[in-house]
C-alpha cells in the first residue's frame, strides 16, 4: 500500500472537495489492464474487486475500448426522441437471453429497480394495491425507493420519512412468506444471491415456492440481478444457475428483471426487463431518462455481451469459481484459520471471516490482492469473468497466507 505524503495529500484534498459518503482504502489508482491494477507508486494489485462486479472483461479490454472509440466517433448521445440501432440490438440480445418482454434503459442499478417499482405501482393502481415487498438483508440501491426496499437498517438510517408502500420480510420459510403477504401487496423483489450483505444464496426450492405463490396471488415477481447477473454465476442470470431443469426455469420465470453493473463492463448502463404481460404498462410519457440507452452505452454493452458469448466466459468463470471454492474450503473452520464459511457460485464468492471485512480487505491489499468488503465479516471475490487459472491460483495463495495469519 502506498505510504508517502503524495497519497496523504490526495486523501486530504478529497476531504476538502468530495462528500465523504464512501469508506475508502488508501490506494490512489493510476491505471489497470486485465485482472491487474497499478497505483500511482507503481505497485501492482490483483483485482478481485472487479469494480464491485462491474469489470466483467477485466480492465482496458480491447472489445470495450474498440466499441467505445468506434461508437464515440459516430454518435455518443442523441436523446430518446430518436431511434438508433445500438439500443435495438442490445434490447434484442437481452430479450433473447431472458425471454419474451421489453426493456427500459437507464444508467444504474438503482434506476433499473426504480423502473420496476413504477411498473408495480401502475399495475396495482387498477386494483388498489401498492405494497412492494423485499427480503431482509437485501440491497436494492441508494435512491429513496431503493433504500425503502433494501432490507438493511444501516442503509435507511436517518433518511426518514422513508418512501411509503415498501415492507421488508423474513426470508427462507414459505409459511412465513405466506403470512407476510397483505391485501395491498402488488410486487416482490428478490436478489437470488444477496451480494452486499455477504453472498447469501436463495435455495431453489424456496425460489420455486415463492414464485408459485406470487403467481397464484397476482403478485409481480421481480428479480434483482444487478450484482449477480451477466454470467457471473455461469448463466446469464443467477436464478437460471440456481434452478436446474427446464420446467423449473419456466416455473421461476419472473415478471421483471433489473440489470446494471457488469452489463457495460465499466460503462454506466442499467436495464429493466419487463415480461410480455406487463411490458406496455409504462406507456408514452410515463417514464424516462435523458441519458438512458444512449448509442454509446448500448454499443459498449452489446460488445461486452458478444465478447462473453464468443468466449463462453460464463462456463469459464463457473469453473474458475469451483477451483477457488474447493481450494479455499479446506480452511473453513480449521484451528488457526480466519475462515468461518465460504459461499458462492462461479465468480461470486463470499468468505465469512472471524474478523471485520474492512480490516481483512485492508490486510489483503497490503499483500497485493483487492477484494470487496460486504456487510459484517464477509469479503467478496468478484473477479473478471475472463480471469485466468494462474491469476486464480495467485489469489488463492495470497488468501491462504492471510487466512492462516493473525490479523
Ligand atoms: C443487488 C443490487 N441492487 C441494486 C444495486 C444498486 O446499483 P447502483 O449502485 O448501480 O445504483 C446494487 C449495487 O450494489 C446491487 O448490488
Amino acid at each position: 500500500m502506498q505510504e508517502f505524503n503524495a497519497v496523504q495529500q490526495v486523501i486530504e484534498e478529497y476531504k476538502i472537495n468530495i462528500v465523504p459518503s464512501y469508506r475508502k482504502f488508501p490506494v490512489v489508482v493510476d491505471h489497470a489492464e486485465g485482472s491487474y491494477l497499478w497505483d500511482t507508486d507503481g505497485k501492482r494489485y490483483l483485482d478481485f474487486t472487479g469494480g464491485i462486479a462491474v469489470n466483467v472483461l477485466g480492465h482496458a479490454h480491447l472489445a470495450t475500448r474498440n466499441a467505445l472509440a468506434q461508437q464515440a466517433a459516430k454518435i455518443i448521445h442523441c436523446s430518446n426522441l430518436f431511434y438508433h440501432l445500438p439500443a435495438l440490438k442490445l434490447a434484442q440480445k437481452i430479450v433473447g437471453h431472458i425471454g419474451r418482454g421489453k426493456v427500459f434503459f437507464s444508467n444504474s442499478g438503482a434506476e433499473a429497480n426504480e423502473c420496476l417499482f413504477k411498473v408495480a405501482r401502475r399495475y396495482g393502481e387498477k386494483t388498489g394495491r401498492f405494497e412492494i415487498l423485499s427480503f431482509e438483508d437485501s440491497f436494492h440501491g441508494r435512491t429513496l425507493a431503493g433504500i425503502a426496499a433494501t432490507g438493511q437498517h444501516k442503509v435507511k438510517k436517518d433518511f426518514g420519512p422513508l418512501c411509503p408502500g415498501f415492507r421488508t420480510i423474513a426470508k427462507g420459510d414459505v409459511k412465513d412468506f405466506l403470512n407476510s403477504l397483505s391485501d395491498n401487496t402488488v410486487a416482490l423483489i428478490v436478489e437470488p444471491i444477496q451480494g452486499e450483505s455477504g453472498i447469501h444464496i436463495f435455495s431453489p426450492g424456496y425460489l420455486l415456492e415463492i414464485r408459485r405463490i406470487c403467481k397464484e396471488r397476482d403478485i409481480l415477481f421481480f428479480i434483482d440481478e444487478i450484482q449477480s447477473g451477466i454470467w457471473r454465476t455461469g448463466h446469464f442470470l443467477a436464478w437460471q444457475s440456481l434452478v436446474s431443469t427446464v420446467i423449473e426455469k419456466q416455473s421461476v420465470f419472473p415478471d421483471g428483471v433489473s440489470l446494471a453493473k457488469g452489463l457495460g463492463g465499466g460503462f454506466p448502463i442499467g436495464v429493466s426487463w419487463i415480461s410480455e404481460s406487463y411490458s406496455d404498462i409504462l406507456e408514452e410519457g410515463s417514464h424516462g431518462s435523458t441519458f438512458g440507452g444512449s448509442p454509446l452505452a448500448c454499443a459498449v454493452a452489446l460488445a461486452v455481451i458478444e465478447e462473453i458469448e464468443k468466449n463462453d466466459l460464463g462456463r469459464h468463470v463457473f469453473e474458475i469459481g469451483n477451483y477457488l471454492l474447493c481450494s479455499l474450503k479446506i480452511f473453513e473452520n480449521k484451528p488457526n484459520s480466519l475462515l468461518k464459511e465460504i459461499r458462492g457460485i462461479g465468480g461470486m464468492i463470499g468468505l465469512e471471516l472471524a474478523v471485520p471485512s474492512f480490516n481483512a480487505a485492508e490486510n489483503l491489499i497490503k499483500k497485493g490482492l483487492l477484494v470487496a468488503p460486504a456487510s459484517g465479516n464477509t469479503i467478496r471475490l468478484l473477479p473478471p469473468l475472463n480471469v485466468s487459472l494462474e491469476e486464480a491460483e495467485e489469489a488463492r495463495n495470497i488468501l491462504e497466507d492471510f487466512l492462516l495469519s493473525k490479523l
